[in-house]
């Protein structure tokens, strides 16, 4: 039973442990972050779960809508550290969280420490019931938790030196700049045609300049700044085509369907990738995304699509569309430590899309795989994005432009 005296001591020694990986694995750099989770007790939020759980570097789902799909959580605590390094707040700082639950608030709140000032704002009033709840008993009263539209962020403790938005956001609302001082940061997971990176962003001229992005996934926005994505079921749930931008015309979802019945066109790339702890390769998928041409993002339940469609990712994966056909990245084991990239395309522009995905493959390996990666703006609506002088994707929302914008590679290798 939570609250136990056994259970305190398993908490301690679980939270003890917790820090230490989050330090061993460079998610916490700073003493304060360190001492903030080390002190702040995660299973008093993460009630319904065993200490384990609670203090696993793992997402806690506490809350499903209708369809059975998550709606809240108390994310990871590797992606909680990281976005409070990003965030950096100074003692005695202002900072609102977007997306309660209640932890991430006590975290943020024991690093700006009593002189500072914690807003937490969420859209379900069950979460925002909760999160006070473990708010009161962590010890953490003075965050105030707003129960609203986070899209509106909480003018009356305004200007934040930091905002947090910790749910997956299409664009960034006026209301999180007019909020943030002039030399605030915001740390946002925002989705570019369906791949979410966690950007933070900070003042630039007239627009936002992105200084780190990381894939990340989060539950995505409610309220007035949803904007849905159109969702291609190919079989049932257990292949999903997602389109998220509104270039994207014309594709067929019968058609798309259909396609599952042609034979599967395989191509495989030279380009591999040796497979150790922290090997990255988030930026192809970027790369692919940034394609001035119809994309959208697979998921499958890889039990049920196996052998049928086998995507290099199963949740978020890279594909190359056209009317009626699609090809998605894919990637093979060669031996213990080296994999492969390819493709797997199905429909009559296979062997087009399959061949465009290696190109493209290459391209990336040959310019951008170890270089810095793609500059990322967000232009608001009124100001605008300058010519690129590399490849360049615009991304056109209700309030802003997002732009990857990418080195200007020269002539190949
Ligand atoms: C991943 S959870 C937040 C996790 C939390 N920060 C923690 O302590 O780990 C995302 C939350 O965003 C909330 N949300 C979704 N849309 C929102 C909106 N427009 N305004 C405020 N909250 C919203 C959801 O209800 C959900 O509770």
């Amino acid at each position: 039973m939570a609250g136990s005296a056994l259970d305190t001591v398993s908490a301690d020694e679980a939270r003890a442990r917790l820090a230490d990986q989050l330090l061993a694995g460079r998610w916490i750099t700073s003493p304060a972050v360190e001492a903030a989770f080390r002190r702040v007790p995660r299973h008093l939020f993460a009630t319904g779960v065993g200490i384990d759980a609670a203090y696993a570097d793992d997402v806690v789902i506490t809350r499903r809508g209708p369809d059975g799909r998550a709606t809240s959580s108390i994310s990871a605590p590797w992606l909680q550290a990281y976005m409070l390094e990003q965030a950096r707040p100074a003692p005695g700082a202002r900072v609102l969280e977007v997306g309660s639950g209640g932890y991430n608030a006590a975290l943020i709140a024991d690093v700006v420490g009593t002189d500072g000032t914690v807003v937490t704002v969420d859209i379900d009033a069950d979460v925002t019931d909760r999160a006070r709840t473990g708010l009161d008993r962590a010890g953490y009263r003075q965050v105030t938790v707003v129960h609203g539209d986070g899209e509106y962020a909480h003018p009356p403790a305004a200007p934040y030196d930091a905002i947090i938005v910790s749910v997956e956001t299409p664009d960034l609302p006026p209301a999180w700049l007019d909020q943030l001082t002039p030399a605030g940061v915001l740390i946002v997971p925002l989705r570019i045609r369906g791949m979410t990176r966690c950007l933070t962003l900070r003042r630039h001229e007239d627009h936002l300049l992105a200084t780190a992005a990381l894939q990340c996934g989060f539950v995505p926005m409610q309220g007035d700044g949803r904007q849905p994505t159109r969702r291609l079921a190919l079989r049932g749930d257990d292949i999903v085509v997602t389109l998220d931008d509104t270039t994207t015309t014309g594709v067929n979802p019968d058609a798309l369907a259909s396609a599952l019945h042609s034979p599967r066109r395989e191509a495989w790339s030279p380009v591999t990738i040796t497979m150790h702890e922290g090997s990255s390769f988030e930026s192809l998928h970027l790369w692919l995304a940034s394609q001035q041409r119809p994309f959208g993002t697979l998921a499958v339940d890889r039990e049920r699509a196996a052998g049928l469609v086998d995507p290099q990712d199963r949740f978020v994966c890279p594909t190359l569309l056209t009317a009626h056909s699609f090809a998605y990245l894919a990637i093979r084991k060669l031996d213990d430590t080296t994999w492969q990239f390819g493709t797997h395309g199905f429909g009559p522009d296979a062997d087009t899309l399959t061949t465009d995905m290696l190109n493209l493959i290459t391209v990336w390996d040959d310019h951008h795989r170890h270089g810095p990666g793609p500059t990322i703006t967000v232009h608001p609506t009124g100001t605008h994005p300058p010519t690129p002088d590399g490849p360049q994707l615009l991304v056109t929302r209700r309030h802003t432009t997002i732009t990857v914008t990418w080195p200007n590679s020269g002539e190949p290798r």
